[in-house]
């Protein structure tokens, strides 16, 4: 369901949920998995989901709740889907200034996964006649959260290396973020390449040398299954068994994570992955596969 933030509406979904989150993607029609931010009522609670550093206790107390939104190592507990931070090992957390928003999450209790509530390609809305006309009929519902004061999405600074990094100027002022922390390192310009970690080279590829459209199994090699396993395969990761591309959404990045960690011991050669249809969906699993496939540099 849609509600408002301060920023812009999101577009919700339960994080824990890889078939709610994989939702999210088939409504906006995302041709590929970008990262998205999870939100909580309270900074304790979205500490339980991510390891926070010094500056994000610092950062939280300071900004939270309002627009910005603090990249962190998921913890090792950490119960939201793989596909939420798109396979990657860090999750991008924020608390919204908005009453309502934060009633609708207290409410819920858990981690809601929420990108802007516009179809992909499409400006961010900040009204409800904006989410209607973009996704009425593809989405549960609209939260009537009036207009969203702030107007431009929450800057995403990520605090997962040594140094900040800016990745997405938003909703608090650099300067202000700096006042309380030092020197940040501008990671993006808006409209820059890294507005779109979904397109970065550090963005998560498994270990192990992705094989796509296989129609049979080689020695060594582990499958990702889609509908029925190929024969021969020993070892494989089951996308979805009845052929459905949100399922399989849902599982991709656990499949993987699950195929490389076992690489070592089952001494692993490659994954091989049975065709995927160009549809609906497909196109996005398909669009992260090819980028898991490409030649590594
Ligand atoms: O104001 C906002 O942030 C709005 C409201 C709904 O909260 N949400 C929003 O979400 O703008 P979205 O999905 O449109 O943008 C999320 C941004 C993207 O630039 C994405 O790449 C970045 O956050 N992001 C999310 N997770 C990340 C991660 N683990 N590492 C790096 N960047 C991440
Ligand atoms: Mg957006």
């Amino acid at each position: 369901m849609a509600f408002g933030t301060e920023t812009v509406y999101g577009l919700g979904a339960d994080a824990c949920n890889g078939e709610a989150v994989a939702g999210i993607y088939q409504a906006k029609g995302r041709p590929s998995f970008n990262p998205l931010i999870c939100h909580f009522s309270a900074a304790e609670l979205a500490f339980r989901y991510v390891d926070p550093t010094d500056m994000a206790e610092l950062l939280a107390a300071k900004f939270w709740p309002g627009p910005l939104t603090l990249v962190l190592p998921r913890a090792e507990d950490c119960a939201v889907s793989r596909l939420v931070g798109a396979g990657l090992p860090t999750l991008a957390v924020r608390v919204p200034g908005h009453a309502l928003a934060l009633a609708l999450l207290e409410a819920f209790g858990g981690p809601v996964a929420a990108p802007s509530a516009n179809r992909s390609g499409h400006i961010s809305p900040t009204k409800l006649e904006h989410v209607l006309e973009d996704l009425d009929g593809r989405i549960g519902a609209v939260l009537e959260s009036g207009v969203c004061p702030v107007g431009v999405e929450s800057t995403v600074l990520d605090l997962s290396g040594s140094t900040p990094v800016l990745l997405r100027p938003g909703g608090v002022s650099v300067e202000d973020l700096e006042a309380e922390i030092g020197p940040i390192q501008r990671g993006a310009t808006p409209g820059a390449a890294l507005a779109s970690p979904g397109l970065l080279a550090s963005h998560y590829a498994p270990g192990l040398p992705v094989r796509l459209n296989a129609e049979h199994i080689e020695e060594g090699e582990a499958l990702l299954a889609f509908g029925a396993p190929l024969a021969g395969a020993r070892t494989y990761f089951q996308l979805s068994s009845r052929r459905d591309v949100i399922e399989a959404a849902a599982n991709l990045f656990e499949g993987l994570h699950e195929l490389d960690a076992k690489a070592e011991t089952l001494g692993l050669s490659g994954i091989a992955v049975q065709p995927i249809p160009e549809l609906g969906l497909g196109l996005a699993i398909n669009d992260r596969l090819k980028r898991a496939a490409a030649p590594r540099g």
